[in-house]
């Protein structure tokens, strides 16, 4: 491999970069007062999303699940994912109270980045095909009754307004999607669509959000599951609400009283500490203007804020020598798992800092402009799991202000999934200690934030189950 022309020009940079980093440090940070802010006002716009359609940049969304898993469900079932990066197909066997899951066998494959710029057809044709090969594998495994159906529930992680269990219109892609023909149609007619298309003989028996598909599964587990969260490629949080809480049901009762709401609080932007670098980003982005915590705090976007940074660091005070290299200034290059990477290096002379930089942005670094970037990392993620957990904090302050004691008076799981999440420890340590200093130590050991055992899969296979054709095993 050659070594990039400027290698000989590299130099100490940490004196000259100093202001631009204390600039950062400060417009990104992340003292209580504001963390506080962000959680009051994220109830707030909870409560506006609740009273009419379109109140808050919350969407606020019924997900038309009124009851949660029993156990009791039994049967096979399909759940396939459509979220981000990657695509997955689930099957899994369900066993009723004694054996709960009795075996699940998945696939995954990520989505070519062509298909998340193409049509409609060609998306749901991809997903179908999956689908179909997956099927194929089953062989001779199960016996249903002749003339049944296999039953799909169909996580669509984007925000779709459900007009009942199995049907939702998407409202707008999100997280770099942008596919065509699809907004404003109900996304289980495109799937059913291209499953005919393939002679493939299944219903969908639930569409499901992400998180929505978390919170099922891991109330599966644990009743005092009540909030779940997505930080991964993109962010998302829902949770169990009273349905004398949602005014804008206007009468309509769910059979249990209680319904789970998809909040989309990736929309949320009340009050975060913004810095250039996230304007600039959002104005190149594909949906300017929208998704603005979802930029702050997610897998897809903490990458590229940093080499932002990086960038405007070797432009003004040549933190990696004289020019800035062509890699550096390619967008995205510099993805959340290099930065987490980066993070974990604890060796003197941060070799894998120097060797991550070096062959994913063309970068030639010396010590100081290592731990320049590892700060400027430091903070990026820190903002971003700090902020997630004042979300967090919001939620429940929300629940608790409607339920007095309910939420901190017991023990409450927030359900958390996500490759971010589980896979960066800074950014889950900064988000529990922005939760601790929120609530208070007492209060903060009642709430107790995990990472799920098995994603949204199994919860939405969960319920399909529920709202199987078939088997009706599903009771709050
Ligand atoms: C985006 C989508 C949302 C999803 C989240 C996490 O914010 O709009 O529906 O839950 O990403 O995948």
């Amino acid at each position: 491999m050659s070594m990039p022309r400027f290698r000989m020009a590299v130099r100490s940079a940490a004196v000259s970069v100093t202001p631009l980093l204390t600039k950062l440090h400060n417009d990104s940070a992340t003292p209580l007062p504001l963390l506080r802010h962000v959680a009051d006002a994220m109830a707030a716009d909870m409560r506006a999303g609740l009273a009419v359609e379109g109140g808050s940049d919350l969407k606020m969304i019924l997900s038309y699940v009124d009851s949660l898993p029993s156990g009791n469900e039994e049967g096979l079932f399909y759940a396939l994912d459509l979220g981000g990066t990657n695509f997955r197909v689930l099957r899994v066997q369900l066993g009723g109270k004694q054996e709960r899951v009795i075996a699940t066998e998945f696939d995954q494959v990520s989505i070519p980045k062509e298909l998340m710029f193409g049509t409609s057809e060609q998306l749901f044709d991809f997903i179908a095909s999956g689908l179909a090969k997956f099927a194929q594998k089953e062989g001779n495994k199960f016996h249903l009754p002749t003339g049944t159906k296999r039953e799909i529930g169909f996580t669509f992680s984007f925000p779709v307004k459900q007009t009942s269990i199995d049907s939702g219109i998407l409202i707008k892609w999100t997280k770099g999607f942008s596919v065509s023909g699809t907004a404003g149609k109900d996304v289980v007619a495109c799937l059913n669509e291209a499953m005919e298309r393939q002679g493939l003989d299944m219903r969908v028996s639930a569409l499901v959000n992400d998180a929505v598909g978390t919170l099922a599964g891991a109330r599966y587990w644990d009743d005092d599951v009540m909030v779940a969260v997505i930080l991964g490629t993109g962010t998302n949080a829902c949770y169990v609400e009273r349905a004398d809480a949602i005014p804008k049901l206007q009468g309509q009762v769910s059979s249990s009283g209680r319904t789970i709401i998809n909040t989309e609080w990736g929309a949320f932007s009340d009050g975060l500490p913004l810095t250039e670098f996230d304007r600039d980003m959002d104005a190149a982005s594909i949906n300017p203007g929208e998704q603005i915590f979802e930029k702050t705090i997610s897998g897809m976007y903490l990458g590229e804020i940093v080499r932002r940074v990086l960038v405007k660091m070797a432009e003004a005070d040549a933190l990696f020598g004289e020019s800035v290299p062509e890699k550096l200034s390619t967008p995205f290059a510099l993805r959340t798992p290099d930065i987490c990477a980066m993070q974990q290096d604890i060796s003197d002379d941060l070799q894998d800092v120097g060797s991550i930089l070096y062959n994913v942005a063309g970068v030639e670094s010396n010590l100081s402009a290592r731990k320049i970037v590892v700060d400027v990392c430091d903070t990026i993620v820190k903002r971003g799991g700090r902020l997630a957990g004042a979300g967090i904090v919001g939620i429940l302050q929300k629940m608790e202000e409607d339920s007095k004691g309910l939420i901190f008076g017991k023990r409450t799981v927030v359900a958390m999934d996500g490759g971010l999440y589980a896979n960066y420890p800074q950014y889950r340590r900064y988000l529990q200690e922005a939760v601790t200093e929120l609530l208070g130590t007492e209060i903060s050991k009642n709430v107790v934030i995990e990472l799920t055992k098995d994603g949204s899969g199994i919860g939405a296979a969960l319920l399909a189950a529920a709202n199987s054709h078939f088997t009706l095993n599903f009771a709050s």
